[in-house]
């Protein structure tokens, strides 16, 4: 039907006759001339009816937007002063000799060059979405990172392999999609949040090196990094040591922003252990574009009044910690409230604060605060010394239980740094190591997996599993870039008995070990072999190289945030037919919806 994509017609094709198919973006009717500019996945030509063809004429009359449209006309330049230096086929135009209206289309409910559209809208109408120009270039971007990291991992030996959709719970963490089975009844399936234990299952099967392309569910609470299903670049190896593995690993993302990109990463990657990223970060996902710091103060404000940073200094588990913003004292009184706003998201409780004016003056005089008042000279001393504060500088303070403060300052260091210009525009990826193995879950009263239950604990750390759980560190990295956890794996567990421990270690009794992870555990007796890998998530990658705000806008099809598709109207209620053959019976359906 067509000889040329319509983005691709230039000034090499002058004086030719060529057939373009494609969608009407724009007509324009001059006074006699009617200017079409058609679009095709490639770009946009313009496109020129003249009265002096009424036959074609007349059709382009009739055009409207998003007409699809097949022109057969002649290439030729654009009159002096008229090309647009902005569209790779600015500087010609085709002359429509012939048009055919392939077919019409009703009203668009919104024009795709409007740069404010409502997400709902274009979730609503996707396919309409993504022929927008910017869709197109996501979603090409996204197949170009995929198909590089693929050749990546085809060239060093990985093999590819499909694991099941219909399967067992693998603890990650999230909730399950369950899938009723219908022959057995009472029974489900668990969609996968990751193909965890079956890429562990190929190793022990000999295949060494294993990769998969492929989606994960997870019901979690949604946001910008977050969908219930996603897309993983899952990886597993044998016989390689982390150092090996993370090597190899980064080594694929320099590549790929090398050729994707034409963006040269560090060589090698730095390197953190995860405790300096919360100390001086209060984040395991530091962005490290931003230059701000979090200051340790607990050990020092043991010994002050104030009841607000003593109270959580003597806590346990509670931290005092300082963040100097260089310039800050110019602050306005609304921006920091806006920023104690923003903390209380997180948990804090307030947002203290001092201004420095004049060091020289340790008292309310030089230091501009709500809380000078209650702290010793000394104790300030201390602080202007620990953050290195001078003249024109502001420091904020976080006080509470360490978690809490570290999610409030943490996340105010990055506002306050890419707001206030204290920020590079660069590429900062990080692993993120030495993990602890558990965390302590409040609300359960009990230690959870870090990472997941089948990663190794570090040489040493074994004894540590169950004497004091909370000291053990665990063979894990993630790989954090400008703020985005965008992978993270660890070396696992290949040996049962270690498997056993941590176990016991995370409170799943024998039984209960057996019952889940029986197949696991019978596997780790047959010669595993010693393995280890990670997974990147696809889409947050993809969502960091285009510049998005959302993993959304690089997903063809996503859910909102209250996981719908507002296109296909899914979740969707089934009929009683349905039901029955699954032996599923609805309860209290209307309560759980008010
Ligand atoms: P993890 O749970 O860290 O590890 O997931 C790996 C990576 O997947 C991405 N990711 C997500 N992306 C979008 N939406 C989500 N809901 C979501 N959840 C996770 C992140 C994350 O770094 N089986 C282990 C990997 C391993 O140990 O090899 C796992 O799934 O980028
Ligand atoms: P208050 O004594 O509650 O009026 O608090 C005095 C100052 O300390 C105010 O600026 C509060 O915003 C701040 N503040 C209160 N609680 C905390 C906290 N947990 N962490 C940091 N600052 C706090």
């Amino acid at each position: 039907m067509r000889t040329h994509y319509c983005g691709s017609v230039n000034r090499t094709h002058l004086d030719q006759t060529i057939s373009l198919c494609g969608w009407a973006h724009r007509r324009r009717d001059h006074g006699g001339v009617i200017f079409i500019d058609l679009r095709d996945r490639e770009g946009m030509v313009q496109v020129v009816c003249d009265p002096d063809r009424a036959d074609t004429f007349r059709i382009a009359e009739d055009v409207r937007s998003e007409f699809v449209l097949r022109i057969t006309g002649r290439v030729r330049a654009r009159p002096e002063g008229t090309a647009n230096p902005g569209l790779a086929s600015g500087e010609i135009e085709v002359l429509a000799l012939e048009m055919e209206v392939l077919n019409a289309s009703a009203t668009p409910p919104f024009q795709l060059d409007d740069e404010n559209l409502s997400e709902n809208v274009r979730l609503t109408h996707r396919y309409l979405d993504l022929r927008r120009p910017v869709m197109q270039n996501n979603m090409r971007l996204r197949y170009r990172v995929a198909k590089t990291l693929r050749d990546y991992l085809d060239a060093n030996g990985f093999m590819e392999i499909e694991t099941p959709m219909l399967t067992r719970s693998t603890p990650e963490g999230a909730r399950d999609y369950l899938v009723p089975s219908r022959v057995h009844a009472g029974m489900f399936y668990a969609l996968p949040q990751s193909p965890q234990l079956f890429k562990q299952l190929l190793m022990v099967s000999g295949f060494d090196r294993y990769f998969q392309i492929t989606k994960c569910f997870r019901d979690e609470d949604l946001r910008a990094d977050r969908q219930p299903e996603f897309t993983q670049v899952d990886i597993e190896t044998s016989f390689m040591s982390e150092e090996e593995i993370m090597n190899l690993m980064e080594a694929m993302i320099r590549e790929m922003f090398k050729k994707v990109m034409g963006v040269d990463l560090p060589d090698p990657f730095p390197r953190m252990p995860y405790s300096e990223a919360m100390n001086r970060y209060g984040s395991d996902k530091p962005d490290m574009r931003v230059a701000l710091q979090l200051v340790e103060l607990t050990d020092l404000m043991q010994s002050v009044d104030f009841k607000v940073f003593r109270g959580a200094a003597d806590m346990q588990g509670g931290r005092v910690a300082a963040m100097k913003v260089p310039g800050g004292a110019e602050l306005s009184r609304k921006e920091i409230d806006d920023y104690t706003d923003f903390v209380k998201i997180y948990g804090a409780k307030g947002l203290a604060y001092i201004k420095v004016n004049d060091v020289t003056q340790l008292n309310e005089t030089g230091l501009q605060s709500p809380i000078v008042k209650f702290l010793p000279e000394a104790a300030l001393a201390e602080i202007i010394a620990r953050t290195g504060a001078g003249n024109g500088d502001l420091i904020f303070f976080g006080a509470d239980k360490a978690s809490i403060v570290n999610d409030a300052l943490g996340a105010l260091r990055s506002r306050v740094g890419h707001e206030k210009g204290h920020a590079v525009n660069e590429w900062k990826p990080l692993w993120v190591v030495d993990f602890p193995m558990f965390e302590y879950n409040e609300g359960e009263q009990r230690w959870d997996a870090l990472h997941h239950p089948f990663t190794a604990p570090k040489p040493g750390h074994e004894a540590l599993l169950e004497s004091n759980p909370g000291a053990a560190l665990s063979r894990a990295y993630d790989m954090v870039l400008n703020g985005w956890e965008v992978g993270g794996g660890s070396v696992r567990i290949h040996q049962q008995a270690v498997q056993e421990i941590v176990f016991r270690a995370l409170g799943i009794s024998p039984e209960e070990a057996r019952e889940k992870f029986g197949f696991l555990l019978d596997a780790l007796q047959f010669g595993a072999p010693p393995h280890g890998g990670l997974a990147f998530g696809l889409d947050r990658l993809v969502a960091l190289m285009a510049g998005a705000e959302s993993i959304r806008d690089v997903i063809a099809f996503p859910k909102t945030q209250r996981a719908n598709d507002l296109m296909t109207q899914a979740p969707n209620a089934v009929d009683e037919r349905q039901l029955r053959e699954l032996h599923v019976r609805l309860r209290n359906v209307e309560a759980a919806k008010a």
